[in-house]
């Protein structure tokens, strides 16, 4: 494990967004596993930022994202297909085709999970996943209690989740269940970079970086990855010894 300490926000952002650009580089039909919520917002700004400034291209680059919440239409504001469409997708010149974002309102959601996993298989595997980190420890949505062999699957999500959630909720209430890589599929990227921003992500990253591995701490089996790399702002890091 790399713990790569950064001033701020900003910071972190730019490593992030030039880790990403530089393996891009290396492999321009790279499959880049992605992340929603609050804390990869200014990396996707940078890439975009970073795309027309360095003249980098998407166009052969495969994305996979982590999650998306069940009943919610790609339309519905509040999707992760949507918030990845707005902040990054259609700013950049990727194909949307290659963009795959679980389909929260499948009819067969058992069937959606096995066709997405069946898609990272058939795309080789994540090349590098971003991943932010819950307050409880949960990456992607899998939350405390979850077995580390899970492949993709529907949870219920925990109402510490749905509260923390809610300050994104433009229309309704935040939903109950949704689709998430399992923490099998997560660990068999072959590159992992957790982002970790504010004081709020202060105890969990404490409880990752010295705690012991637990399913009741999801992100601790992050440590058994042999090439995880942590980018953290000073705020985050503040209760590490
Ligand atoms: C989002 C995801 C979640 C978030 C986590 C942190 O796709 O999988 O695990 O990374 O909930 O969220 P923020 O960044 O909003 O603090």
């Amino acid at each position: 494990m790399k713990l790569i300490v950064v001033e701020n926000y900003g910071e972190m952002s730019r490593i992030a967004a030039d880790m990403i650009s530089k393996r891009m580089l290396e492999k321009p039909d790279m499959t880049l596993g992605l992340a929603t919520g609050g804390t990869p917002t200014g990396m996707y700004q940078e890439l975009i930022a970073g795309a027309s400034k360095k003249n980098i291209s998407f166009k052969q680059i495969t994305t996979v994202n982590l999650d998306e919440y069940v009943g919610l239409e790609a339309t519905h504001p509040n999707s992760y297909r949507f918030y990845m469409n707005d902040r990054f997708f259609q700013h950049i010149d990727i194909d949307l085709e290659n963009t795959f974002v679980p389909n929260g309102a499948a009819a067969d959601l058992a069937q959606e999970c096995h066709w997405y996993d069946e898609t990272i298989k058939q795309l080789g595997g994540i090349d590098l996943q971003v991943l932010g980190i819950g307050t409880n420890g949960h990456i992607g949505f899998n939350e405390p209690g979850t077995p580390f062999d899970k492949t993709t699957h529907v949870v219920e999500l925990t109402e510490s989740t749905r509260k923390a959630n809610e300050r994104f909720f433009s229309e309704g209430k935040v939903p109950t269940h949704a689709i998430t890589m399992g923490i099998k599929t997560i660990m068999q990227s072959k590159e992992i970079v957790l982002l970790s921003s504010g004081e709020k992500k202060a105890d969990a990253l404490q409880q990752l970086v010295e705690g012991s591995i637990t399913n009741l701490f999801p992100a601790s089996v992050l440590k058994l990855h042999n090439n995880l790399t942590i980018v953290a702002d000073q705020a985050s890091i503040k209760k590490l010894d």
